[in-house]
């Protein structure tokens, strides 16, 4: 019987994600007929990453791969359908996929419209361009949007890549996505800010000091949500959080927007949650409100 694997793969943009996947896509036993590259920055990663693949243009994949991934920049995906189909070397039932977590299938209508199964599969995981990004993607999620008789295809491509299908509606697409910007791009600043502000502070290697605690908040939140808070905010030590304002305000004023925004978050979220009586967690949300208004006064003077 035919399975997806048999269909070769064209992929589509050589950045950091279509080199990682293309890898695994190889290691999976998918054949590999080729992968485009504009850029030096590009060729070259193609030439690192998959070094026994051709360079071909987009005529060609379109001619010879029976799985077109696009993993060009969520910009481009519109246009590169558009111009797949414009091509005519587009055939029916050719799978024409994308990586992004934000688009849905609709972006792929150029294709679809001359009878390509439309795919998005978003693997969920952060990818950097670092030679290991292929090592990292068993076990993941990979958050599918799918027409409903495609569904079987798409779950079969995600299992090759020992990954658990995620089932998301087109139109949650991109309330997912800003879900995963929330909690994992922002992580990175957040922690890059936390490093300036103790380093500024004296901390030798802010890293090591984090490391431990960040660690197990990370583990306990995912685990428990909201009721794994710690900290001045579940607390409502309203003094403690009036000298950090202070001191980031005296140390390090390019930070305490942030900290204001995120206590007030943090607070709201306790109440609800109901982490600490009602009335003192209202102080808090009353202080931090009161200094954030303070910040804008005087941003705005
Ligand atoms: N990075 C992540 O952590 C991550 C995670 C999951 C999903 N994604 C998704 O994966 C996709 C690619 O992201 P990325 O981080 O891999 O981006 P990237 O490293 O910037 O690579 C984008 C690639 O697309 C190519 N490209 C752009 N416009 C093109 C066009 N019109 N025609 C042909 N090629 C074009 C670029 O080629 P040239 O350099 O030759 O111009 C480049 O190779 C996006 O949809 C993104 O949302 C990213």
């Amino acid at each position: 019987m035919p399975t997806i694997k048999d269909r070769p793969v064209g992929v589509v943009g050589a950045g950091r994600v279509g080199t990682a996947l293309g890898l695994a896509l190889v290691r999976a036993g998918y054949d590999l007929v080729g992968i485009t590259a504009r850029s030096d920055a590009s060729r070259q990663r193609a030439a690192d990453v998959l070094p026994d693949i051709p360079l071909v243009d987009l005529p060609t994949i379109a001619k010879s791969a029976g799985i077109i991934l696009l993993s060009v920049t969520d910009d481009a995906i519109g246009p590169v359908a558009t111009e797949l189909a414009e091509s005519a070397h587009l055939q029916p039932g050719q799978i024409v996929m994308h990586v992004s977590g934000a688009c849905g299938l609709t972006v792929l209508a150029p294709a679809t419209d001359v009878g390509a199964v439309p795919l998005a599969i978003h693997p969920a995981m952060t990818f950097s361009g670092l030679a290991t990004d292929a090592d990292n993607l068993a076990g993941l999620a990979y958050a599918i949007t799918a027409r409903p008789d495609d569904r079987p295809l798409a779950e079969e491509l995600v299992r090759d890549l020992a990954g658990v299908p995620v089932w998301i509606a087109d139109e949650d697409r991109t309330l997912y996505h800003a879900a995963l910007v929330l909690g994992a791009n922002n992580l990175i600043t957040l922690l890059a800010a936390a490093m300036d502000a103790l380093a500024a502070a004296g901390v030798p290697d802010p890293g090591f000091v984090l490391a431990p605690l960040v660690r197990t908040s990370l583990e306990n939140a995912l685990r428990h949500g909201d009721q794994a808070l710690t900290g001045p905010v579940r607390r409502a030590d309203t003094g403690t959080i009036d000298a950090h304002v202070r001191a980031l305000r005296d140390r390090a004023p390019e930070l305490l927007p942030a900290y204001l925004q995120f206590g007030l978050v943090t607070a709201t979220r306790a109440r609800r949650a109901a982490l600490n009586e009602v009335d003192r967690l209202d102080e808090v949300v009353a202080l931090l409100e009161a200094r954030a208004a303070e910040a804008n006064g005087d941003a705005g003077r």
